[in-house]
């Protein structure tokens, strides 16, 4: 089927306000009314004892979030690795491995290539990917679809929040098969899923501030990215975004990470983006910032009403998020993510939906 802007500016913006729709429906593809199901697929993670996730770019950032919930709802242990570093390294592949690789396009040719190291070493082999008759899909045992549609813009918006609601029921399923979640406690995690979609739709009416914030961003030479915990594969997420389309560089740093290093580049010329929804290690990330802003630095508070209220004087900017349950913040969170590249990238005007020198799908080493 051809594929239009509808009305949009670009296929990045069309792609980003899609996202309740295609959410939506990959809930209802994977979550039942009696639970979830994986339609016409073997799992079994009672005989799995870790998990080595693979992919390239948003992808990998997609498998950097779900390390977390793999680790903290499952008790799986959980390896990630970018698909060029993998293939080389001549990981050992234990007894009780699961592979999994995600990719939006499944022809990406170093993630295909890990899936091939891993093929007849990995218990098994599982594909979370878009492009469901791809390469890496046929060569996988269990094919996980994100069911996004087709994603135009090169810089991966729908398609990485939908990497991350599937990955996100493929690690309750692993932890209720793991006698982790009871079935009460399950029900709550997919009702809090289920409400995701909808505080998402919420979530874009951050856009006009998002614009706003964007002008100033655009005349940075240099943007600093601090998350935490479950956030910070966010914080890397949009440093990522913002280099490819709006191409000022920019770096994502761990809070915890930022006295080692970083903060030696902070001053009043470079804007540091905080992402910090307000859960428990909220009031580390705060004392990070508080960090930049002795030094004079400005900080962008990416948080929800009580983070702001908690955070206090002395930011520069802050943009507030609709509350949303912790576990799954990374998801909503991936919108002011996309959407401060995205009109940054516009007040640039760069061509938002071809950036220079990127592909789509790379499809060569
Ligand atoms: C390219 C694209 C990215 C994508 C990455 C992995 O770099 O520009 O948006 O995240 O490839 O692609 P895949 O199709 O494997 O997800």
């Amino acid at each position: 089927a051809r594929v239009d802007k509808g009305g949009y500016k670009h296929f990045m913006a069309k792609e980003i306000a899609e996202q309740p729709v295609v959410m939506t429906e990959v809930l209802g593809h994977y979550v039942k009314s009696d639970g979830i199901q994986f339609p016409n697929q073997d799992i079994d993670f009672k005989s799995i004892n870790r998990l080595t996730m693979v992919a390239c770019g948003t992808a990998y950032y997609a498998c950097f979030v779900a390390k977390y919930w793999f680790e903290q709802l499952a008790g799986l242990p959980v390896e990630i690795d970018v698909a060029s570093e993998f293939r080389y390294r001549e990981p050992p592949i234990t007894s009780g491995t699961a592979a999994l690789f995600v990719s939006q396009s499944g022809e990406t040719a170093d993630t295909l290539a890990a899936l091939r190291y891993c093929a007849g070493k990995a218990d098994k082999i599982i594909a979370v990917v878009n492009v469901p008759e791809s390469s890496i899909a046929r060569e996988s045992d269990v094919v996980l679809p994100i069911l996004a549609g087709v994603e135009v813009g090169v810089a991966s918006t729908k398609a990485f929040t939908n990497q991350l609601m599937t990955l996100a029921v493929l690690a309750l399923e692993a932890a209720h098969q793991r006698g982790r979640l009871t079935d009460a406690e399950l029900g709550d995690y997919l009702e809090n899923l289920r409400s995701l979609p909808g505080i998402l739709n919420t979530a874009l009416g951050i856009e006009t501030r998002c614009e706003e914030i964007s002008l100033k961003l655009a005349e940075a030479r240099d943007i600093l990215f601090l998350g935490r915990g479950r956030m910070y594969p966010l914080a890397l997420e949009g440093a990522l975004k913002l280099k490819e389309i709006s191409y000022i560089h920019a770096e994502a740093y761990a809070s915890g990470e930022l006295k080692h290093g970083p903060i030696a580049l902070v001053d009043q010329h470079v804007p540091v983006i905080v992402i910090a929804p307000r859960d428990d290690l909220f009031d580390k990330t705060v004392s990070n910032m508080q960090e930049v802003m002795a030094r004079g630095g400005r900080v962008l508070l990416v948080t929800d009403q009580k983070g702001a209220e908690e955070a206090g004087d002395g930011v520069w900017e802050t943009l507030i998020m609709p509350e949303v349950d912790a576990f799954f913040a990374p998801i909503l969170y991936a919108v002011p993510a996309q959407m401060l590249a995205y009109y940054t990238a516009v007040a640039k005007g760069t061509d938002v939906d071809q950036p220079r020198n990127l592909a789509k799908s790379v499809t060569v080493e």
